[in-house]
């Protein structure tokens, strides 16, 4: 097991991971949000120390250079507005992921001068369930779409017909324990992030998340935005075709279950909402947390077409659709196919035609009925601080 790809953290399988800047805002929420703390941020009062800011689940670093960019303008604005003005502090951005990610996109960059005079660009490999920095040593932690990971690559359990816990049938037996597993598994989980944060975030310094989650008063989450199909119900039948038609073992498709889990609000803030909970007695005391439902800016498109009566094209709508996708869901669905040794495991043709026929099922069903499928985001906003 020696890929990323193949340990199921990878989102950028596809020419089109820059469809995403150019189609997605929401990590600009979370800029926003991030850099909204620096101001009232306590830990930032002793201004002999250096601002340490780390990234959890950076990827290639895309989204987070803007956000650390951001979050020194801030800093540098509040030390030059102290009475007396202070000296500009030097800015720590530490980028962090998983041992798997493709580091390379990011290695190679010239983070130094990305990021600007004065900030000093660091990269961790450590995994967000470990403690990443010494104790007391953070003032701003941020993470953007990375937490429904679970600790393990290997999925607490398996599902009949589903990739994700969302998907899979609460009514059947075996499903049901699975998703009960999920459940515990992604509150433990949980549980050991948020402590491993408390340790390394100095007293008055915060947490800020952005991460995928269930809206329990609707049931939405991300790729089921109440505007027609959901897309994890949709690649799940897609992959169910393979099986139907013989090109896929039962048992390789329940490989395809992702080790991922969307929690609900009340799953995020448990264990900050009881006072006698391990993490509050760590001292992590929870400032807000909000779900947020942000519309696909594709269909947007696509909707304002239709208002105009101007044509359509929906096969170039399927195209885009899916291009996107697949960039972040094809390492679920590679899944089936093993780790990519063994007796078990597919050539790598094969397996690379068996993927593409699920994308090509996808599209006919996107380009049969483009405004059934949109990329609806729905987010979990928190703030923690460090008490
Ligand atoms: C959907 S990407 C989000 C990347 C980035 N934050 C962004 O906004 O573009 C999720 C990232 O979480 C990372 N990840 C998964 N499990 C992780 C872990 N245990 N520790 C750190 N990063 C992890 C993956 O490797 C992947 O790069």
């Amino acid at each position: 097991m020696s890929s990323r790809r193949e340990l199921g953290f990878n989102c950028t399988d596809s020419r089109s991971y820059a469809a995403w800047d150019e189609n997605t805002t929401f990590a600009k929420h979370l800029y926003a949000l991030a850099a909204g703390q620096i101001a009232s941020l306590k830990s930032l009062d002793d201004a002999s120390k250096p601002a340490v800011l780390l990234d959890l689940g950076t990827c290639d670093g895309r989204s987070t250079a803007p956000c650390f960019r951001e979050c020194a303008r801030h800093i540098r604005e509040r030390d030059a507005g102290a009475h007396p003005p202070r000296p500009q502090r030097p800015v720590v951005a530490i980028f962090e992921d998983h041992r798997h990610n493709e580091w390379s996109p990011l290695l190679t960059r010239d983070l130094k001068h990305e990021l600007g005079e004065g900030v000093f660009p660091l990269v961790s490999n450590t995994s967000f369930y470990e403690e990443v920095t010494a104790p007391g040593s953070v003032d701003l932690a941020f993470s953007n779409c990375a937490m429904h990971f679970l600790a393990s690559s290997e999925p607490p359990g398996t599902f009949q017909k589903a990739l994700r816990h969302v998907t899979a049938d609460a009514s059947l037996a075996e499903d049901a324990a699975a998703i009960a597993a999920f459940r515990a598994t992604a509150a433990a989980d949980w549980q050991r992030l948020l402590l491993c944060r408390a340790a390394e975030l100095k007293p008055g310094g915060r947490l800020v998340v952005s991460s995928f989650a269930v809206d329990e008063r609707t049931g939405f989450h991300w790729g089921h935005g109440g505007t027609g199909a959901s897309i994890y119900h949709v690649l799940a039948e897609c992959v169910q075709g393979l099986v139907r038609d013989g090109l896929l073992t039962s048992a390789e498709q329940r490989r395809a279950t992702s080790p991922a889990y969307y929690r609900s609000l009340a799953e995020f803030t448990a264990p900050l909402d009881d006072p006698n909970s391990a993490v509050s007695r760590a001292g992590l005391v929870l400032a807000s947390a909000e779900v947020r439902h942000f519309a696909c800016p594709l269909r947007a498109e696509l909707v304002a077409q239709r208002a105009a009566a101007a044509p359509v094209d929906a096969a170039a709508y399927a195209q885009t659709f899916v291009e996107m996708l697949r960039c972040v869901t094809s390492w679920e669905v590679v899944r089936a196919f093993g780790s990519g040794s063994g007796d078990e495991a597919r050539p790598a043709d094969e397996r690379q035609r068996l993927v593409d026929r699920v994308y090509a099922d996808f599209a006919a069903r996107v380009e049969a009925r483009p405004d059934d499928f949109s990329f609806d985001f729905v987010l979990c906003h928190m703030v923690i601080e460090k008490s």
